[in-house]
C-alpha cells in the first residue's frame, strides 16, 4: 500500500514538475542563436593547442555542465567573488536603482544564472525589457524561463550569443529611454587590457548615446586569498576546468585522457592576473578530430586568465571607450567593486542657419 502511494505521489510530482516547465517555456519569448557552431569551436581549439605555449579559449568553458559547475564555484567558502559582489548589490540596492534611472533595456553580458540580476529587476522603475546574453544554450534558456515566470510584466528577451562577436538585440515591444548594459561576475577579468577595451567599445555601440554600464570587477588583493579562491579544496574548479577537456572528447572526437591534466591556477603579479592551466603528467599525443599535439611532462594549456583591477587602473581602461565613472560600490574589505559608468549623451540638434540651410551639432 505504502509503495503505491509513493509512486502515485511521484507521478504526481512529476506531472507538477513537467507541467511548470511548460508555464516557464510558454512564458518566454524564443531564443536568438549566435553560439559559435561546431567548426569555430574546432577550428578555435585546433588554433589554441597549435600555439606555444598552448591555449584554449575559457569561453568553451560553459557548456550546461560547465554552467552547472561554476554555480557550484560560486557557493564555496573560498571563492570570494559571488558572495563579495552581491553583498555589494544587496546593500547598495536602493542607490544602485536611483543611479541607473528608468525605463532601461538591461542587456546582461554572460548572465549564467543571473541571480544578481534579480535585485535590479526588483527594484529598477519601468524595465522595458531584460536581455540576457550568454553563450551556454541551454543554461540560458532554464534561467530565462525561470525569469519570465517571475518578472510577467518584464519582456525577457534572451540571446544565445558569444559577446565577443557582433549579435543583433532584440527589438522590445517599447521603446527605452537608455540601454544599460550589466556586466557582472569579473568576467571581464577574462580579458587582456586590449581585448577588455575592444569589448567595452563594443558594449559601448551596444549601449549608445546617453547608456549606462554596470559592470563587477575583482580588486587586487594578497595573492593568497586570490589563489585559493580558484584552487578550492574540494575540487570543484579542478572539475570545472577539466570538463573542458571532455567536452572536446565529446563534440569534437577527441581522445584527451582527462586524468592525466592537473589543474593549476597561479597569481602573476606582474600581468595583475590568476592563470589558469591544464598540466601534462606524461608524455602523451592527444587527436582532436584527426590533428595530433604533443605534450611533454609538465607541458601546461593555459585555459583561463582572470585579471585584478585598482578601481582607477579599470577605470582607465573604460575611459578609451569613452564611458566615464560615475559611482564606485565597495565591501568593507575592498575586495570586490560594482562600477557604475556613463556615456556622454549626444544630442542632435538641428539649427536653422542664417542662409536658411540646416546644420547637426
Ligand atoms: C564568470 S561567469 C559569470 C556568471 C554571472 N554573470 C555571475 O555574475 O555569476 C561567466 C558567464 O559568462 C558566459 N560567457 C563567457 N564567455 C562568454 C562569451 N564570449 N559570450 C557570451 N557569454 C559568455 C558564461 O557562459 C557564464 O555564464
Amino acid at each position: 500500500m505504502k509503495g503505491c502511494r509513493a509512486q502515485e505521489m511521484r507521478a504526481a510530482l512529476h506531472t507538477a514538475f513537467e507541467a511548470e516547465i511548460r508555464d516557464q517555456m510558454r512564458a518566454l519569448t524564443a531564443i536568438v542563436n549566435k553560439a559559435p557552431d561546431a567548426r569555430t569551436f574546432l577550428d578555435d581549439v585546433v588554433a589554441g593547442l597549435s600555439q606555444t605555449p598552448k591555449r584554449l579559449p575559457s569561453k568553451y568553458f560553459y557548456d550546461e555542465r560547465g554552467s552547472r559547475l561554476f554555480d557550484e564555484i560560486c557557493t564555496l567558502e573560498e571563492y570570494y567573488l559571488t558572495r563579495t559582489e552581491l553583498t555589494i548589490m544587496q546593500q547598495f540596492a536602493e542607490e544602485i536603482a536611483e543611479a541607473l534611472g528608468q525605463g532601461n533595456m538591461l542587456v546582461e553580458y554572460g548572465s549564467g544564472s543571473s541571480l544578481k540580476t534579480r535585485i535590479l529587476l526588483d527594484r529598477l522603475q519601468c524595465t522595458v525589457a531584460y536581455v540576457p546574453v550568454d553563450i551556454s544554450g541551454e543554461h540560458l534558456e532554464q534561467t530565462a524561463g525561470r525569469l519570465a515566470k517571475a518578472y510577467p510584466h518584464i519582456e525577457i528577451l534572451p540571446v544565445c550569443a558569444d559577446f565577443t562577436t557582433e549579435f543583433e538585440l532584440p527589438r522590445s515591444k517599447c521603446t527605452p529611454s537608455q540601454n544599460l548594459a550589466y556586466f557582472p561576475g569579473s568576467t571581464i577579468g577574462n580579458f587582456k587590457p586590449k581585448d577588455a577595451r575592444r569589448l567595452l567599445q563594443r558594449i559601448a555601440s551596444v549601449c549608445g548615446s546617453g547608456g549606462g554600464l554596470l559592470i563587477g570587477i575583482d580588486l587586487q588583493k594578497a595573492i593568497q586569498t586570490i589563489e585559493a579562491a580558484y584552487n578550492d579544496r574540494n575540487g570543484v574548479t579542478m572539475a570545472f576546468n577539466r570538463n573542458l577537456l571532455h567536452r572536446i572528447n565529446r563534440e569534437l572526437d577527441a581522445d584527451f585522457r582527462v586524468d592525466a591534466f592537473e589543474h593549476r591556477a597561479i597569481y602573476n603579479e606582474e600581468l595583475g592576473r590568476v592563470e589558469t592551466y591544464l598540466i601534462s603528467d606524461r608524455h602523451q599525443t592527444v587527436t582532436v578530430d584527426g590533428a595530433t599535439f604533443r605534450f611533454e611532462v609538465g607541458e601546461a594549456i593555459c585555459t583561463e586568465y582572470s585579471h585584478k583591477y585598482t578601481i582607477d587602473g579599470f577605470h582607465a581602461i573604460a575611459a578609451t571607450a569613452g564611458f566615464s565613472l560615475e559611482r564606485a560600490w565597495s565591501d568593507d574589505q575592498e575586495l570586490f567593486a560594482v562600477l557604475h559608468f556613463r556615456l556622454p549623451a549626444i544630442r542632435l540638434n538641428t539649427h536653422k542657419q542664417i542662409d536658411g540651410s540646416t546644420r547637426e551639432d
